[in-house]
This record gives C-alpha cells, sequence and structure tokens, in this order.
C-alpha cells in the first residue's frame, strides 16, 4: 500500500493549466502529503485521427487506479466554451466503475481552471467540474475569504476554485494572488485528507 496521495488531475493544451497544477501540487506538499500530477490524453472527433504518442516529458497519464487510490483530487481543465475540455470529460465519463463501487465517497475535492478571457467562463467552468465529482460522492472544497487574495487580485481566483487568467495569447503568467490561491487550494485538500484520513484511524 503506498502513502497517501492527493490526484491532481488535468488536461493543459498550452500549458496554462499544468502551471498551475505545479502550484497547487506544492501547496499539496506543504500539506504534508505526496501530490500526484497526472494529465490525460487529447481526443478527436476525425476517425482517421492517429492517436498521439504518450509524451516523453510531463506528467504520466492517469489510470483509473490512481483516482481509485487517492486520498483527494484537485481536478484542473481550461475553460473551453464555459464548461471542462473534452479529454477530461471523456476520462471522467470512463469512471463509471468507480462510481459503482463507491470508491471516491467521502474523499475530499476541488477545482481549477485556466482561461483567454478574464470574464470568460470561469467560474461556470469550476461549477460544471463540480457537477462529476459531486455524483461520486466526494466532499467539495473551494477557497475562503479568509485567503486575502480572494480580495486582492486582479487575475483569477475564486471561492469555488483556483482560476487563471492566462490573456488571449496564453502568455500571462500566473501574478502573485493566483498563484497564492492554487498553493492554497493544494494545502487545504492535503489538510483536509490528513484529518479525514486521521479520524478514520
Ligand atoms: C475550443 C476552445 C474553447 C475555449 N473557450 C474559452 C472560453 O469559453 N472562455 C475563455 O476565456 N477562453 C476559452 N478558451 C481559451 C482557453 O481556455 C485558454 O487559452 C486556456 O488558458 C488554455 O489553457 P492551457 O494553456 O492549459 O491549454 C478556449 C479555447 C479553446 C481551444
Amino acid at each position: 500500500m503506498s502513502a497517501p496521495y492527493i490526484l491532481v488531475l488535468y488536461y493543459s493544451r498550452h500549458g496554462a493549466t499544468s502551471e498551475m497544477a505545479r502550484h497547487i501540487a506544492r501547496g499539496i506538499e506543504l500539506s504534508g502529503l505526496e501530490a500526484r500530477l497526472r494529465t490525460v490524453p487529447a481526443v478527436s472527433t476525425d476517425c482517421e485521427a492517429v492517436v498521439p504518442d504518450i509524451p516523453a516529458s510531463g506528467a504520466p497519464y492517469a489510470t483509473l487506479d490512481d483516482l481509485r487510490h487517492c486520498a483527494g483530487l484537485v481536478l484542473g481543465s481550461p475553460t473551453r466554451f464555459g464548461n471542462m475540455a473534452a479529454p477530461l470529460k471523456y476520462f471522467l465519463d470512463g469512471t463509471s466503475s468507480l462510481w459503482l463501487g463507491g470508491e471516491l465517497v467521502g474523499k475530499p475535492a476541488a477545482v481549477f481552471t485556466s482561461t483567454a478571457s478574464l470574464h470568460g467562463g470561469q467560474e461556470t467552468t469550476l461549477l460544471s467540474m463540480l457537477l462529476p465529482l459531486m455524483h461520486h460522492g466526494m466532499l467539495v472544497l473551494g477557497l475562503p475569504y479568509s485567503e486575502s487574495a480572494l480580495l486582492d487580485t486582479r487575475g483569477g481566483g475564486t471561492p469555488y476554485g483556483a482560476s487563471h487568467h492566462a490573456g488571449a495569447d496564453g502568455k500571462r503568467q500566473l501574478d502573485e494572488h493566483e498563484t497564492a490561491l492554487c498553493r492554497a487550494l493544494g494545502q487545504r485538500v492535503g489538510a483536509t485528507a490528513k484529518a479525514l484520513e486521521a479520524s478514520r484511524g
């Protein structure tokens, strides 16, 4: 049996969401738990499309076992038309066996997203990402306003989860408030998972 870990499961096409994932992982580690970074492959509507090779660098692709055995989950996606990206939804749609077995029930979970425009749907995406996690019986965590960055931010950051405004060209780096909120979210999920594990003895 491996040490308890928090799964940071995300999709990122151009790197903004994966940068958030790294800050969230740092927050998880600050709570004393391991962060396990995993991504999912792209999907295509083109039946002739060649399935992409496993990338030589970056996070490995997630397996159902990564999800089954996690102590908590932080789920991330770029916003696409105000919703999560299809590759992540496709992965989640393959988790029925975990749902049938109630394997995620009672585990803490949180979400994060990146957008091109500041008001381009961060909050709708975050809320829609929470829905399948609630079907799985996970304990949903957001960000409290005791995190001062929530009040100070001029970029991303919401009570529903961490967010980043990457700009139209995707080149805007995470600012100090967005970074602080990513770390706070990871730390919150990690600390909650630890407390829950301790209470179970
Ligand atoms: C198909 C598609 C739909 C998108 N929809 C939105 C959107 O609704 N709102 C928005 O602000 N950005 C939208 N974007 C931009 C991405 O959310 C943004 O570039 C994000 O930062 C990419 O994250 P990544 O670098 O992790 O891939 C869309 C991008 C694509 C390709």
